[in-house]
């Protein structure tokens, strides 16, 4: 068993998180949040062709939820919005070559902000409307375990 149940990739990208920041003026914004342990997730992109040309985050979380941001901001960057769009949870958890049990919950918050961030552009361009942005809050309504 491994001492601490973290993955060296969670660690590496906790303790050196990739993208972090703020993108003024965003092109895309997403932000959520877990309403039980308050740990808070915003994702900010810049949109080129089509494309996610650039991508920040912040993170008022646990060392979990950090790593899940570097992560998904590393997955996404340089795809286009259709591609970023099928980031699913699980595939920023195996990304990081999982989590434990208990943190699993944390990798939620990655990809929610990510879609997020999409839908709200595309809200502001016409291809969605607000509703269709919603559909995916709350959607599992996880707590957080610690
Ligand atoms: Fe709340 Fe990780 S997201 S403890």
């Amino acid at each position: 068993m491994a001492q601490i149940g973290y993955s060296k990739k969670v660690m590496e990208h906790f303790m050196i998180p990739r993208n972090v920041g703020v993108i003024e003026n965003p092109d895309g914004y997403g932000k959520v949040g877990n309403p039980v342990c308050g740990d808070l997730m915003e994702i900010f992109i810049r949109v080129k062709d089509d494309k996610i040309d650039d991508i920040k985050f912040r993170t008022f979380g646990c060392g979990s939820a950090i790593a899940v941001s570097s992560m998904v901001t590393e997955m996404a960057k340089g795809k286009t919005l259709d591609e970023a769009i099928k980031i699913t949870r699980k595939d920023v958890a195996d990304e990081l070559e999982g989590l434990p049990p208990q943190k699993m919950h944390c990798s939620n918050l990655g990809a929610d902000a990510l879609h997020a961030a999409i839908k709200d552009y595309w809200v502001k361009i016409g291809k969605i409307k607000p509703e269709e942005a919603k559909a995916e809050e709350g959607e599992e309504g996880e707590s957080c375990g610690t």
